[in-house]
């Protein structure tokens, strides 16, 4: 019940109040209102709607709220009265919700800010509706639609993969909470003029962490990612690679804010060969034009480049990113953790000291494998808890593995 009022008198108060956008909108009732168009203006609330949060009959009890039976839809009759009402049942549902903070900043003694509840709700880009209706709308032109055949677009709360997922080093760490401060405070760096952050270029051996980082990172900035390897946008005729490396810029700073993942990074770089050199070539100096022309303070985005083959790039590439950061293969302590995190949801009998100082080498990637194989051997006995044995016996596969890979 104080959810439905709580959804009247939001939409209420967000209509009267021009000086009020999207982003103030609780995350939970701003998706009641996407529609063709996004969200218009003014917010109506239709019975069908609101019973979503409770029974229609329980509000229409309250002496303040009405239904209008022709269109169904909830009108306050005495804003005063919810108001008042409103305030005294529910003063920490105002708290975190910004367009009832906004209003209710000023009222008697309930001391709420606009600003803290502000902090404290998600921004409408972290919805997936809204990337949705974006979508759709790129999609209408065929020009723009073109573009979205290049790339893979997450919302961020279609992405599994959590911080608390990824073992990263201190190194790594810092880096990402730089992203997250620079996110935050961009007005602030666009006043001193600092355009230079948010670049990064991630390089390391595969299976390190890299794309899942970049997703993390997404989903712990509520902004969605747009993810393109470069070998996807390469193509065989002339120009033609040049043309869509500007489109995948192009749907970045069309969906900002965002994180423009560019997988394979060395792909341009890797495939020049004597016949194709000009359009290689062209391609190259497409990619640094727009990797110059693209900054988070100004377009909202944060490029994120990753490579398994830094050797390959090309120094003018290399120089355009503010911060390399590097993915080696994990030492003995993020081994460690990277096993532990793992390990925690499966039973067994096993020590993971041993499997530590018996996979240097290893990446991030293999220790997974190394646990999936034990799980399914375990299985295949028809248990579910492993022993140390299977894990062992793991370890020997993969290092198996690791030789083949290395001899050819
Ligand atoms: N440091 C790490 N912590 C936790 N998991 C890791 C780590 N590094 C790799 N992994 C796991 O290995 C898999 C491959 O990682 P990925 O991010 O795709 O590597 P990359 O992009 O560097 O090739 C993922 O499933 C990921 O969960
Ligand atoms: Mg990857």
């Amino acid at each position: 019940m104080l959810k439905m009022v709580e959804l009247v008198l939001t939409a209420e108060i967000y209509n009267r109040f021009n000086e009020l956008n999207e982003d103030d909108i609780p995350k939970d009732i701003r998706k009641l209102f996407y529609g063709k168009n996004g969200i218009s203006r003014p917010l109506v609330v239709k019975a069908e709607v609101a019973r979503k949060f409770g029974s229609i009959e329980e509000i229409l009890k309250l002496p303040f709220i009405d239904m209008n039976s022709f269109t169904k839809q909830l009108v306050i009759t005495s804003f005063d009265a919810a108001v008042k009402w409103f305030a005294s049942k529910a003063a920490g549902a105002i708290r975190i919700n910004p367009v009832l903070a906004y209003f209710y900043q000023n009222y008697n003694s309930l001391n709420v800010s606009y600003e803290e509840a502000k902090k404290r709700n998600k921004p409408r880009h972290s919805d997936r509706e809204w990337l949705e209706g974006i979508i759709t709308e790129l999609e209408k032109n065929p020009d723009t639609a073109e573009m979205l055949g290049l790339v893979r677009i997450y919302s961020p709360e279609e992405i599994k993969v959590d911080f608390c997922d990824v073992a990263l080093n201190d190194e790594q760490i810092e880096e990402v909470r730089k992203i997250e401060v620079a996110i935050k405070e961009r007005e602030y760096l666009k006043r001193i003029g600092l355009t230079d952050v948010g670049k990064l270029l991630f390089i390391g051996p595969p299976g390190t962490g890299k794309t899942t980082t970049a997703r993390a990172l997404s989903r712990k900035l509520c902004i969605p990612l747009v993810e393109v390897k470069l070998s996807m946008v390469t193509s065989q005729y002339l120009g033609e690679t040049s043309k869509n490396i500007e489109k995948v810029f192009e749907i970045a700073k069309r969906l900002n804010p965002c994180i423009l993942f560019i997988d394979e990074f060395d792909y341009v770089a890797k495939t020049r060969t004597s016949d194709e050199h000009a359009a290689v070539k062209r391609a190259v100096n497409t990619l640094l034009k727009s990797i110059d022309e693209i900054n988070l303070v100004e377009d909202g985005v944060v490029l994120i480049a990753a490579t398994n083959h830094p050797s390959l790039l090309d120094p003018a590439v290399w120089r355009r990113f503010d911060k390399i950061v590097e993915f080696p293969e994990p030492p003995e302590n993020v081994r460690r953790r990277i096993f532990r995190l793992i390990l925690s949801k499966i039973d067994g009998d096993y020590d993971i000291e041993e499997l530590v100082a018996m996979t240097s080498g290893f990446t991030g990637a293999e220790i997974k494998l190394i646990v999936r194989e034990a799980v399914l051997k375990a299985l295949l006995r028809g248990e579910k808890s492993i022993k140390m044995q299977d894990l062992l016996d793991a370890v020997g596969e993969i290092k198996d593995r690791l030789c083949l890979k290395t001899s050819y």
